[in-house]
């Protein structure tokens, strides 16, 4: 069965102290949340502070990280210190990481294989830039982006994986995609791992919508029948924008 799961991705944003105050505020509100899987992205820096709180129902995850076991990579965190630190999700994927820090389809293939390997949980986007979608290329586009990182997996490996579908032109920009946008891709996501592995497969596999989502928009989105929940950058900054989202389902 695929959950319904709301993450915030907090991006480079934050003091230490604004982090806590943000992760309490949102913990206390959703402590009796059963229905839908509540994750963060916070800094690396204030992980683990934030996973030391006892009875959290917030699961926190980590931006990023460097898929070697260890060794010479000043200013890198490897996996296994992730985990670590009590991180149990990482994001792999974003745009952001993809076009500032040139990361390769290949190099994300390689994070996607060592966080299996260490057992810690994937949220891998994929999502076009304005300019594919202006020529109408957004199928092939995110169809290569799952073949290329994605698609060697093993259903079994698969399915340990959320997906988010987050179109670049939407992206802190106010300009969500429309329903039907989101719909007609998150359908196609499904319908191509339905075709590479099987129905069951492609079923239990949640798939968020990232981009410009907010309080006002989360309901509609998430009524999407193949939109599983959210993956939010601005709005999970402010602790009633989240709960709002996370309570539109
Ligand atoms: P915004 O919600 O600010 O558009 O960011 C989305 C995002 O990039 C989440 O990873």
């Amino acid at each position: 069965m695929r959950k319904k799961i709301v993450a915030g991705n907090w991006k480079m944003n934050l003091t230490s102290e604004e982090a806590i105050l943000l992760f309490d505020q949102v913990s206390e509100k959703i402590s009796n949340q059963k229905s839908v899987d509540v994750m963060v992205f916070p800094p690396s820096i204030f992980i683990s502070e934030l996973a030391k709180k006892s009875n959290s129902s917030i699961q926190i995850g980590i931006q990023n990280f460097y898929p070697k076991d260890k060794g010479a990579y000043t200013g890198e965190i490897s996996i296994s210190q992730v985990k670590n630190i009590g991180a149990t999700h990482v994001l792999i994927g974003h745009s952001e990481r993809r076009a500032y820090f040139n990361e390769t389809e290949l190099f994300l293939k390689e994070k996607v294989d060592i966080a299996l390997e260490y057992q810690v949980g994937i949220v891998f986007c994929c999502g076009e830039p304005l300019e594919i979608r202006e020529a109408n290329q957004e199928m092939t586009y995110v169809k290569k982006q799952l073949e290329d990182s994605l698609f060697h997996l093993s259903s079994d490996d698969l399915e340990k994986c959320i997906i988010a579908y987050e179109p670049v032109w939407a992206i802190g920009t106010g300009m969500t995609a429309s329903i039907a946008q989101a719909e007609e891709m998150h359908k196609s996501i499904r319908s191509w791992i339905a075709e590479k592995y099987d129905k069951n497969t492609a079923n239990s596999i949640s798939i968020l919508y990232g981009g410009s989502c907010n309080a006002a928009n989360a309901n509609e989105l998430f009524a999407c029948p193949n939109v599983d929940g959210g993956l939010i950058g601005g709005a999970a900054l402010d602790a009633e924008a989240f709960l709002n989202i996370i309570h539109s389902f």
